[in-house]
């Protein structure tokens, strides 16, 4: 059965399923509410119930006291609707400055490698703990020295019992040396996040039509995104046209085809063009050739009602921002960028 939930002030609506967490039901939604453990310990997600009855589902019991209980508040990481038409308060993260920067440990859970240069490692942070960011946004590991490499973050904020990050083992990059080569399961880093400024923003119509534009292991922002909004999907109706350019060399630097072309299969309104710049002959490359920003120029000379997601090299990003500006019509404020810089010159 499912209930529709009603938040004040900002009179958003959502539906909450059966034993479904209000937060779960929120972010599943694409509405993001403030939390910070997700098991009832910390107090993040403490809201109040204006309208309607809630089971408080487990949780510490000084986080929320009886007294609290009595006076209407509930923690929305472990309340479930017990009747229909629930009426919460709490504040709504929109922006950037909702989020709270924090540095914490974490162990590294799993490394996998996902292509010759390309390792994927999850990061498990402490138990009672996770972190709240926007899809896109990156962490910052701390090395030795006040030294600190980026990685953007690549699961999407709901799914988030893992932090997933793609390294690129960058030639003469000591820190991506060190994950190729010394790196191990349970080796305890520290972060800082979530940072940048590169995440979905409003659109400005239903009509807007997104292009996603990645180079190399700038696809591991998209991918949060794009595993945001598809999350949101169904809920929302939302059948706003995605498309994404995925630029590599080589055939095998596509390290998640497979995931894309599942979403391709699966989402009506999601297009992939993946693009190869130096296609090796034993790739048998049928598929499109070049420049990955030059291929959206060439597949589409207006871009008046795109917004733009681009992230990868500078060199890529720069010259997307140029041609998609003043060549195609695309509005400057409509392009978002996280470019990628690589740090060769850092110990791990
Ligand atoms: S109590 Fe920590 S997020 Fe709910």
């Amino acid at each position: 059965m499912s209930y529709q939930v009603i938040i004040k002030p900002s009179n958003h609506t959502f539906t909450i399923e059966t034993g479904e967490s209000i937060l779960q039901a929120a972010l599943r939604q694409g509405i993001s509410l403030p939390y910070g453990c997700r098991n009832g310990s910390c107090g993040a997600c403490k809201g109040k119930i204006l309208q309607g009855h809630v089971d408080y589902g487990r949780h510490d019991e000084e986080t929320l006291t009886e007294q609290e209980k009595q006076n209407g508040f509930a923690l929305f990481c472990c309340a479930s609707a017990l009747s229909e038409n629930l009426v919460i308060e709490c504040h709504e993260i929109d922006t950037l400055k909702d989020i709270k920067i924090r540095t914490m440990p974490c162990r590294v859970h799993k490394l996998e490698r996902v292509a010759p240069d390309v390792m994927v490692i999850y990061l498990k942070l402490p138990t009672n703990e996770r972190l709240q960011f926007l899809p896109g946004q990156y962490i910052d590991i701390l090395l030795k020295d006040s030294k600190r490499r980026s990685f953007s973050l690549a699961n999407a904020p709901q799914d988030d019992e893992f932090l997933q990050l793609h390294a690129r083992n960058y030639p003469g990059g000591v820190f991506s040396e060190h994950v190729f080569t010394r790196m191990k399961e349970k080796d305890i880093l520290r972060i800082e996040g979530p940072l940048g400024s590169f995440y979905l923003r409003e659109a400005l119509s239903d009509e807007t039509k997104l292009i996603f534009l990645a180079s190399g292991t700038g696809f591991a922002p998209i991918k949060s995104i794009l595993e945001h909004i598809f999350s949101t999907l169904s809920s929302h109706e939302n059948h706003r046209k995605l498309l994404l350019y995925w630029g590599v060399r080589v055939k095998a630097d596509l390290y998640l085809n497979d995931l894309v072309e599942q979403w391709a299969n699966t989402y009506k309104n999601f297009s992939y063009i993946p693009v190869l710049s130096d296609a090796l002959p034993t790739d048998q490359w049928t598929g499109r050739a070049g420049l990955v920003h030059q291929a959206v120029s060439e597949d589409i000379p207006d871009l008046a009602s795109y917004q733009v997601y681009a992230c990868g090299s500078p060199l890529m990003v720069k010259a997307a921002y140029q041609d998609f500006t003043q060549l195609r019509n695309l509005p400057t404020a409509q392009f978002f960028s996280d470019a990628f810089i690589p740090s060769d010159n850092q110990t791990p």
